[in-house]
């Protein structure tokens, strides 16, 4: 059976692009990275890319005039490996209203907080200091609206009582690292999809939130 064939796009240390390497290595595997792109050069998720001889492509958003033009080289690029999925880690960009449409229901992010809450930046700062006892991370179907497409799956993890920004961020991405190749791991099997705007999972929509983490088996 054909794999299916995903780019990843990145813009840092892409440890979350590793673990998504990772499952699609194992024996029961129904996925592939055929591509890595990252809009900024030396990051280590590049090496991490080439460490697993993935063709790993620079793509400098600097060098474009603007964000139309930036996402058309970078459409060009990513359809040239003809992708079934395109997976947003920790891609750090505003994505183009044609852009997203183009890949409606065939791209996907990480979010590191409790979506609908905190979507944009700074996610770990906010949520310790709105003095909440949870925090987590929601990988989602992207739309044109910023970390506001439905999710698929939801992560939690307590707030300590001496947490720092940086020991939250740990915890967090610990969680992502498990629900992000499980998430791909479900769309290349077929069992999850996009439609009429929400996220489908085994013939159910999933409603705010995505399916949560903790009660999730991990076949
Ligand atoms: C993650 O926290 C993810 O939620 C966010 O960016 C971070 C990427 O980390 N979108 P990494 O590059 O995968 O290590």
């Amino acid at each position: 059976m054909n794999k299916l064939r995903i780019v990843v796009l990145i813009s840092g240390s892409g440890s979350n692009l590793q673990a998504i390497i990772d499952s699609c290595q194992q024996p029961e595997a129904k996925a592939e990275v055929v591509a890595v792109i990252s809009n900024r050069d030396g990051v280590k998720g590049l090496e991490r890319a080439r460490a697993a001889q993935i063709p790993a492509e620079v793509l400098n958003h600097r060098e474009y005039s603007d964000r139309e033009a930036f996402d058309a080289a970078l459409k060009q690029r990513i359809d040239a490996y003809q992708p079934g999925l395109v997976v947003l880690a920790g891609f750090m960009r505003i994505l183009t209203a044609s852009f997203v449409a183009h890949y409606l229901g065939r791209m996907v992010n990480i979010h590191p907080s409790l979506l609908p809450k905190f979507p944009g930046l700074h996610t770990h700062r906010r949520a310790l200091e709105s003095g909440e006892q949870k925090h987590g991370s929601t990988v989602h179907f992207v739309t044109a609206e910023l970390d506001g497409g439905p999710a698929i799956i939801q992560a939690e993890v307590p707030i300590l009582a001496n947490d720092t920004e940086e020991s939250l961020a740990l915890r967090v991405l610990e969680q992502e690292h498990q629900i992000y190749p499980l998430a791909v791991h479900w769309f290349a099997s077929g069992r999850l999809h996009y439609q009429h705007g929400k996220a489908w999972l085994d013939g159910t929509a999933l409603t705010e939130g995505g399916h949560p983490f903790s009660v999730v088996s991990k076949g």
